[in-house]
């Protein structure tokens, strides 16, 4: 069983992926959608959501964890990881590798939100691998509330216009990759595609999803997803079921200060 977790519906991006790759499995997923946004969080209450939000999916049994937030994966992933016997992955080597793969010109974008870009994970670990490679990094708080909210057609002007603005530097500096690292981005990367064509947008959370399915046994049982969710599930389950393609969701709500 795999659980996923992330502030709301932004860990959707891991899951529609590694639903798609590895359909026989048991999926839980958990979206802390009382708190959301995280980005904006210290690094003590990150530490603290984190760790309620993977005890939680511990009580369901999971065999790994996909921390399919970027800013949980950038701040916090690396110093809980060895209070845990579930292995836990997070977005950032994945998208990394991708991001490196996909670049002809070693300009690589990176947005996230205010916590993750702070945090310079991504850049670190790109110029880790590559030295002579430039990195642009811009957050890109607003996004998250955005697409909490359900703005994320194609032609919705309040976004376009969100992104507009966001995406200047990254059109300016010439990169000709950037990664999405946060996990909500992917679900309006339409929006940020028509801003920047000929640009590869790399999803941190499908490209982690990635990394997980290539390592995880292949299964002939009969798979099943359940949602969780931190407040009413009526918003995420609308917007869940958009961005699934018609999938119907039913999250249930969860008292994560339980835990
Ligand atoms: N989706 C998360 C991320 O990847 C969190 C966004 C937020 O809650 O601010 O960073």
């Amino acid at each position: 069983m795999i659980g996923i977790f992330d502030s709301g519906l932004g860990g959707l991006t891991a899951y529609r992926e590694l639903h798609k790759l590895l359909p026989n499995e048991q999926f839980v997923y958990f979206g802390d959608t009382g708190r959301v946004p995280y980005g904006s969080r210290s690094h003590e209450i990150l530490k603290k959501y984190a760790r309620q939000d993977i005890d939680f999916l511990r009580t369901k049994g999971v065999d790994v964890i996909l921390a399919a937030c970027g800013t949980v994966s950038s701040v916090v992933l690396d110093e809980i990881a060895a209070e845990y016997t579930v292995p836990l992955v997070g977005v950032v080597d994945a998208s990394v590798a991708e991001a490196l793969a996909a670049t002809q010109n070693g300009i690589i974008g990176v947005i996230g939100t205010g916590a993750t870009i702070s945090s310079g994970a991504f850049a670190k670990k790109i110029k880790a691998a590559r030295a002579d490679a430039q990195v642009v990094s811009v957050a890109c708080p607003l996004f998250v509330p955005l697409v909490e909210n359900g703005y994320i057609q194609r032609d919705c002007t309040v976004t376009k216009l969100v992104a507009a603005d966001y995406l200047a530097p990254i059109k300016a500096s010439g990169a000709d990759t950037l990664i999405l690292g946060c996990t909500h981005f992917p679900i309006i990367a339409d929006i940020i595609g028509d801003l920047l064509p000929g640009v590869t947008l790399i999803s941190s959370g499908a490209a982690a999803a990635r990394a997980i399915a290539k390592e995880y046994p292949t299964s002939d049982a009969v798979g099943s997803s359940e949602f969780f969710v931190s407040d009413s599930p009526v918003n995420f389950d609308e917007v869940a079921r958009v961005f699934l393609g018609g999938e119907t969701v039913t999250a249930k709500k969860v008292d994560i200060e339980k835990y």
